[in-house]
């Protein structure tokens, strides 16, 4: 005999710009039945419901609550409504997945942590580059100890990109970085600063540079920007061993450089002596999963077999960086203790 398993009925909030991605990821995997499609903008609704007919297209978001054949939601909409929108979805015993950045405050990402667990509820943040081939390929080269101490990392995540209008860039590029140099060194950074302009839009800083210090050493330098001639995504990984170059969207997205400095202590005093190696560059195979698709799988996945998300505090963590790098800010880029979002340079003495 054979047992048949019902598709997992979700509905999709938000189709603005990523929402039909993730609607498009649900709806090439078999296990899914996309049963609504949600957002308050009635033309995205009527061209995404051509999309997919088979599903509800409704401005209200109470109708999936309400409805007991929904087993899951997965929000696509602004950051500020995060928060509100995953709470009543767990509070109405609904599976959710929640974009990235996980909720406006490090607080209510906690909170809604807390519900899942109480409520014995999935709950994921679809934080994509985690997913992605090329960041899982330079995790394992990091893993295997290929490159030796990370040194530092540097980072230019640039465009002539979309101005969010209610968040800085920061809020909105910050988390893509933040959680692969979490997931790539699987520790905190200790403070973060923040420098940023709002050369646009007055009060929304379009341009950000920032640098973390971490407890192992490692220094990290992630820029951030709107504003940019072309795209660029571009991460240089230096180690003792060797060097990486990971560029999304490129031909070979990583590239490892057999290449580095040695120090050979003086024998006496200032005559000590460097030694320079500059070997193969070698660009590993990468498989071409899609990462969105991935990591709606595991979405799925989690729900199928009842785990717990692996990166969901990790997803904390992530939101704890933004703000910490948003008070650097403020503060005109005094250094911020990340675990206390407090300055970590004593005030002047008058
Ligand atoms: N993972 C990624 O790589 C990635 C990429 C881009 C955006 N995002 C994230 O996706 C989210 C959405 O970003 P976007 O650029 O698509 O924004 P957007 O402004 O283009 O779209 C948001 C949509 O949500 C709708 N909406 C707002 N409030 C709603 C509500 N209460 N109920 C129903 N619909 C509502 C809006 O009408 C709009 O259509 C953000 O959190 C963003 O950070 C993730």
């Amino acid at each position: 005999m054979r047992f048949e398993r019902s598709p997992l009925g979700v509905g999709v909030v938000g189709l603005g710009y990523w929402g039909p991605n993730l609607l498009r990821g649900l709806m090439e995997l078999p296990d899914v039945e996309v049963r609504y499609i949600c957002d308050l903008d009635q033309e995205r609704l009527s061209t995404l419901g051509r999309r997919c007919p088979s599903a509800t297209a409704t401005d209200r978001y109470e109708e999936l609550l309400g409805d007991p054949q929904l087993a899951a939601i997965v929000i696509a909409t602004p950051v500020f409504t995060h928060f509100e929108l995953a709470a009543a979805s767990l509070q109405a015993d609904k599976h959710t997945f929640v974009e990235k950045p996980f909720a406006p405050s490090t607080a209510q990402a906690s909170e809604l942590i807390g519900l899942a667990e109480a409520r014995d509820l999935r709950l994921m943040c679809g934080q994509t580059f985690l997913y992605s081939p090329p960041v899982r390929e330079v995790k394992r080269l990091i893993d295997t100890d290929e490159l030796g101490d990370i040194f530092f990392v540097s980072s230019s995540r640039v465009n002539l990109g979309l101005h969010q209008r209610d968040v800085s860039v920061i809020w909105d590029l910050g988390p893509h970085d933040f959680s692969i140099l979490l997931h790539w060194l699987e520790e905190m950074p200790e403070s973060i600063t923040a420098v940023g302009r709002d050369s646009i839009v007055p009060g929304i800083h379009d341009v950000a540079f920032m640098t973390m210090q971490f407890p192992s050493g490692i220094l990290a330098n992630v820029e951030l920007s709107w504003l940019a001639p072309s795209k660029l995504r571009r991460t240089a990984i230096v180690g003792s061993n060797k060097m990486v170059v990971y560029e999304d969207g490129t031909a070979e997205p990583v590239r490892v450089f057999d290449r580095g400095v040695e120090y050979r202590d003086p024998e006496t005093f200032g005559e000590y002596q460097l030694s320079y190696r500059s070997g193969d560059i070698r660009s590993p195979m990468i498989p071409s999963t899609e990462p969105l698709v991935t990591e709606l799988a595991e979405f799925v996945r989690l729900i199928r077999t009842r785990e717990t998300s692996a990166d969901l505090e990790l997803a904390r963590h992530v939101v704890m960086l933004v703000e910490a790098a948003e008070s650097s800010l403020a503060g005109g880029g005094v250094p911020v203790a990340v675990a206390t979002g407090a300055s970590t340079q004593a005030p002047i003495a008058a």
